[in-house]
C-alpha cells in the first residue's frame, strides 16, 4: 500500500518538485501524479514547465492562471489592513500560499485524487502555510511533503533524478533561494545568511540602485474606492495592470527594497530581503487615506487588528475563523476609504505629499488657526476639567495634598 493513491502536486519546475514527481511513485508507492503550475504573475513561461512535469512522469500536467484572483482575493484585502509583517514585511510571499492550497485543492476533488503534495523542506513557513491552508479547505486529504522527509542533500537530490532524466540544473545554480510573483522578490540564503553582509546589489532586479535613480522626483496619484487600489494617475486600471504599472514606476526611483531579520512560525530567525515597490506604497498610501477618512477610535482600534490580520497570514492561518471574523470588521471600515492619495518619489524615498476625499472628515473650519475658526474654545475647558478629574483626585490622595 502507497502512501496515496493519486496526488496532486503543486509543481514549480524547479530539481526539487520536479524530483518530488518519480520520489512519490516510487518510494511512496503513489500511483498517479497530477502536477499543478499556478501562474501568480511571475513572469515565466509556464509552457515548458508544463512539458517537462510530464516528462518527469506526472499523468497529467495542469497550469492555472491565477494571477487575477491573486490581487483581487488575497492582496487588496491585505491592503485594505495594511498588513507588514513584523512592521516590515508586506507579505508577497505568504498571500501567495493559500491561493496555491486553494488551487491544489480544487484539483484534487476535480481529480478524485486522495492527497495534495508540495515540495517545502521541514524548516521554512511555507510548509505551515500550505499545510493549514489545505487542512482548512479539505479534511479529508493527506498531504505529503516528500522534501520534509527524504533527507537528500542538494547533490543527492539532483542524482536522484538524474536516475529518472530529470536534468541536474544547466547553469551553476545560484546561491541564493528566491521567490517571486506579481508582488515582488524574496531573496534569501548564500552570502545574505550572515546578517552584517551587505547585498549585492546583483540581487534586485525591480528596484534600481539610488545611484541609476531619476535626478528628478516624480509625482504618482493613486486613486483608492473603498481601500481598493483603482487608478494610477488618474486612469482606472484593472488589478494586475494597476500592481505592474506601479511597479516600474517605483522601482524606478528604487523604492520597495527591504533587508530584515525575521521571526519564522517554526521558531528560526531568518534574514531575508525582499522587493515589493507597489504593495509597499499601496500600504502607505492606503493608510494615509485612511487618516483622512476614518475617526480616530476606529484607525486606532485598526492598527491592533491590522497587527494580528498580518501574523495570521504570515503564520498560515488564512481560512481560519479569527481571519474570517476579522474580514468583516475590516470590510466594514473600508466602507468611506475612497479618495487620491498624491506621492513623491525620489531617491529610494516615497513620501506622501497630499491626499483627498469627498468622504473626508478633516475638517477646515475646526482646524484652522484663522479668523474662521468655528472651533467652541470655551467647551475645551469643561472638557479638560472632567477629562483630568481622576488624575487630579489621584494626586491629591497619594502626593498628600
Ligand atoms: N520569508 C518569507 C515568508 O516566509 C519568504 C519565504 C520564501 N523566500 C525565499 N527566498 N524563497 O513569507
Amino acid at each position: 500500500m502507497g502512501r496515496a493513491e493519486k496526488v496532486v502536486l503543486a509543481y514549480s519546475g524547479g530539481v526539487d518538485t520536479s524530483v518530488c514527481i518519480p520520489y512519490l511513485i516510487h518510494e511512496w508507492g503513489v500511483k498517479e501524479v497530477i502536477t499543478l503550475a499556478a501562474d501568480l504573475g511571475q513572469g515565466e513561461e509556464l509552457k515548458p514547465i508544463q512539458e517537462k512535469a510530464l516528462k518527469c512522469g506526472a499523468v497529467e500536467s495542469l497550469v492555472e492562471d491565477a494571477t487575477e484572483a491573486f490581487v483581487k482575493d488575497y492582496v487588496f484585502p491585505a491592503i485594505q489592513a495594511n498588513t507588514l509583517y513584523e512592521n516590515r514585511y508586506p507579505l508577497s510571499t505568504a498571500l501567495a500560499r493559500p491561493l496555491i492550497a486553494k488551487l491544489l485543492v480544487d484539483a484534487a476533488e476535480k481529480y478524485g485524487a486522495d492527497a495534495v503534495a508540495h515540495g517545502c523542506t521541514g524548516k521554512g513557513n511555507d510548509q505551515v502555510r500550505f499545510d493549514v491552508a489545505i487542512m482548512a479547505l479539505n479534511p479529508n486529504l493527506k498531504v505529503l511533503a516528500p522534501a520534509r522527509e527524504w533527507g537528500m542533500s542538494r547533490e543527492e537530490t539532483i542524482a536522484y533524478g538524474e536516475k529518472f532524466g530529470i536534468e541536474s540544473p544547466v547553469k551553476k545554480s545560484s546561491p541564493y533561494s528566491i521567490d517571486r510573483n506579481l508582488l515582488g522578490r524574496s531573496i534569501e540564503a548564500g552570502p545574505l545568511e550572515d546578517p552584517m553582509t551587505e547585498p549585492p546589489e546583483e540581487i534586485y532586479a525591480l528596484t534600481k540602485a539610488i545611484a541609476d535613480t531619476p535626478d528628478e522626483p516624480e509625482y504618482v496619484e493613486i486613486g483608492f474606492e473603498k481601500g481598493i487600489p483603482v487608478s494610477i494617475n488618474g486612469n482606472s486600471l484593472q488589478p494586475v495592470a494597476l500592481i505592474s504599472q506601479l511597479n516600474e514606476i517605483v522601482g524606478n526611483h528604487g523604492v520597495g527594497r527591504i533587508d530584515m531579520i525575521e521571526n519564522r512560525v517554526v521558531g528560526i530567525k531568518s534574514r531575508e530581503i525582499y522587493e515589493t515597490p507597489a504593495l509597499l506604497v499601496l500600504i502607505q498610501a492606503h493608510r494615509d487615506l485612511e487618516s483622512l477618512t476614518l475617526t480616530g477610535d476606529v484607525t486606532r482600534y485598526k492598527r491592533g487588528i491590522e497587527q494580528t490580520y498580518g501574523e495570521l497570514i504570515y503564520q498560515g492561518l488564512w481560512y481560519s475563523p479569527l481571519k474570517q471574523a476579522l474580514d468583516g470588521f475590516i470590510e466594514k471600515t473600508q466602507e468611506t476609504v475612497s479618495g487620491i492619495v498624491r506621492i513623491k518619489l525620489f531617491k529610494g524615498n516615497a513620501v506622501i505629499v497630499g491626499r483627498k476625499s469627498d468622504n473626508s472628515i478633516y475638517t477646515p473650519d475646526l482646524a484652522t488657526y484663522g479668523a474662521d475658526d468655528q472651533f467652541d474654545h470655551k467647551a475645551a475647558e469643561g472638557f479638560i476639567y472632567i477629562w483630568g478629574l481622576p488624575t487630579k483626585v489621584w494626586s491629591q490622595k497619594t502626593r498628600g495634598f
